[in-house]
């Protein structure tokens, strides 16, 4: 059986600008040897999470599609920005309708998470709002090393599409190799 890891990228913000969407295709080329990362589809396409949608129409195309890349998945980085002191609606939106599908994609899935703001705490507050929801969900989220990308629009070119904060990728790249690390730990 091949060692090599294949991880996704949940990204919590919808606009096309977006300095976490920076930062989440910046990470394959962080990753460490053996480590491949890919996007998964925009949670743009996502309604509003509605009981009646589920039980008239099923689950939304687009989320059983997302499902069925998380559970291909051996891990899950969710890179998202902070509102309101806590988790984008869009990305609290589209865990709920994950949490609704059958064979739960997240349950027992090695999950990291990394927080991109304008705020100087590089959207700490969201970090602990999104933990406490993947309790509910059973998700493995590592606990540390945390990445929190603070002041994050002096760290990224949005002319070039990449990061230009060494400290920012070095930081980035060693929590990559340290979730490498908990999930072969974790499903040894
Ligand atoms: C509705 C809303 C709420 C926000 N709340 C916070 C916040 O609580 N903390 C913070 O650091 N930044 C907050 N911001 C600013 C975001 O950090 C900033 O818009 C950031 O660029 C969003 O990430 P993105 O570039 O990936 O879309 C908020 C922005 C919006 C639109």
């Amino acid at each position: 059986m091949s060692d090599d890891l294949k991880i996704v990228t949940l990204l919590g913000s919808l606009r096309k600008g977006s300095f976490n969407g920076i930062v989440a295709r910046a990470l394959p080329k962080l990753a460490p040897e053996g480590m491949t990362i890919s996007e998964l589809p925009s949670i743009a396409a996502i309604p509003l999470y509605d009981a009646d949608i589920q039980e008239e129409e099923g689950v939304p195309q687009r989320v059983e599609e997302i499902a069925a890349l998380i559970r291909e998945a051996d891990g899950v980085v969710i890179v998202t920005p902070e509102y309101n002191y806590s988790v984008p609606g869009g990305l609290k939106n589209a865990i709920d309708w994950l949490s609704r599908v059958a064979e739960q994609p997240l349950a027992r899935k090695p999950v990291l998470i990394q927080t991109n703001s304008m705020g100087a705490i590089g959207g700490a507050r969201c970090q602990y709002h999104l933990r406490q929801i993947l309790v509910f969900l059973d998700a493995m989220v590592m606990n540390k090393p945390e990445f929190m990308g603070g002041i994050i629009q002096n760290k990224v070119d949005p002319q070039t599409d990449e990061i230009v904060d060494p400290a920012t990728m070095e930081h980035l790249s060693s929590q990559l190799s340290a979730f490498a690390d908990y999930i072969r730990r974790v499903r040894a």
